[in-house]
């Protein structure tokens, strides 16, 4: 841990760790975030380690301005619209991603959705124009404590671990972005309250619905939204053997002979190797001509926790693909 007043040789320095995979902690206008390249599926894996997510839930993407978000996600009218009135500024918009989206797929935790947003800080807007590429950061706290709103929260919090904490004093809106899902055609939803109120919202596009409230028609904890969680194929998980019509989700140095297709999330065992190629390698066996994924048993430890979490919905979420932004 390196906590390091926010001056320009700190934020190149910064951006060159970011640029070659490793985490960095920097302030936006909401709330200090835990940054990595959202390109590289190992950067992204290590910021659910340190955070230690129970869960897969999707990250949101920091990029430098609206034309930057357009190479990352597919920006319809309305979207274009909340940008251009909200950023820079705390509303992340949650649009499709697309075909070839350099987001990597641990970023959105396996959707077909990707949330941007633009922050507002002087610090943030250096470390991403000096870093080039989209940057992917949850509020920088240990799963289920307060977000940081200061450098000193986040050494507090991650006191032992590799990480470059960029001192650029505390946040101003002190409260973490509004996140507005453009995704549907149909409609518009709040997902999370945050530093745009719902009637700012609504001045600009008609029609919000408020996803917060529990009486609310539409559904929406991301975790709970089962496209981000179902495979096209069927999982077996913790198979002991593999049939000849089914592909094989490996884990380890043995994996079973006779699949349609493998992948193997990590030879070496490694959870942190697995999570990042675990949506990738989904992708890619449901593709196959199998009737079925067999999953071989991952320990249920560190990474290892979500990485079950999200097997275990894909396997009760039953067929229906990933891709489908339905
Ligand atoms: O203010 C903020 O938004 C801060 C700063 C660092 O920018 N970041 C932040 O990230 O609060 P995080 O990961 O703690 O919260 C992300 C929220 C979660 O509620 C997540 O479920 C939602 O955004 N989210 C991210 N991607 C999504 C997607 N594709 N679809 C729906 N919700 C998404
Ligand atoms: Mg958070």
């Amino acid at each position: 841990m390196r906590v390091v007043a926010a001056d320009r040789a700190h934020i190149a320095e910064a951006a060159e760790r970011l640029r070659s995979g490793r985490l960095v902690a920097f302030p936006t206008e909401t709330v200090y975030g835990l940054g990595g390249d959202a390109t590289n599926a190992r950067a992204v894996a290590d910021i659910f380690e340190l955070k230690a997510r129970p869960s897969f839930n999707p990250l949101i993407v920091h990029v430098a301005d609206l034309a930057e978000a357009e190479t990352v996600g597919v920006f319809d009218e309305r979207a274009r619209l909340l940008a251009a009135a909200f950023w820079p500024g705390p509303l992340s918009i949650v649009v499709p991603r697309p075909d070839e989206g350099k987001v990597c797929d641990l970023a959105c935790a396996g959707g077909s959705t990707v949330a941007v947003r633009v922050p507002d800080h002087p610090v943030a807007q250096a470390l991403l124009a000096a870093a080039k590429r989209p940057l992917a950061a949850p509020s920088a706290n240990p799963s289920g404590y307060l977000s940081p709103t200061a450098a000193e929260h986040v050494a507090q919090a991650f006191g032992q671990a590799d990480l470059m904490v960029l001192d650029g004093g505390p946040c101003t809106v002190g409260l973490e972005s509004t996140v507005v899902d453009c995704s549907s055609r149909q409609h518009t939803t709040m997902l999370r309250s945050g530093g745009v109120p719902l009637s700012d919202v609504t001045s600009v596009v008609s029609d919000v619905c408020d996803g917060t409230r529990p009486d609310g028609e539409q559904p929406r904890s991301p975790g709970m939204l089962s496209r981000h969680y179902a495979p096209a194929l069927p999982l077996r998980l913790n198979a002991d053997s593999v049939a000849g019509s089914e592909a094989l989700l490996a884990f380890g140095p043995a994996p079973f002979a006779g699949a349609v297709a493998t992948r193997n999330l990590s030879i070496r065992g490694d959870l942190v190797e697995a999570a990042a190629n675990l949506f990738a390698m989904l992708h890619d066996l449901e593709r196959s001509d199998a009737i079925a994924i067999a999953v071989m048993a991952i320990p249920d430890h560190g990474l290892g926790h979500a990485i079950n979490d999200r097997l275990r919905r894909g396997a009760e979420a039953g067929i229906c693909t990933i891709a489908d932004p339905a």
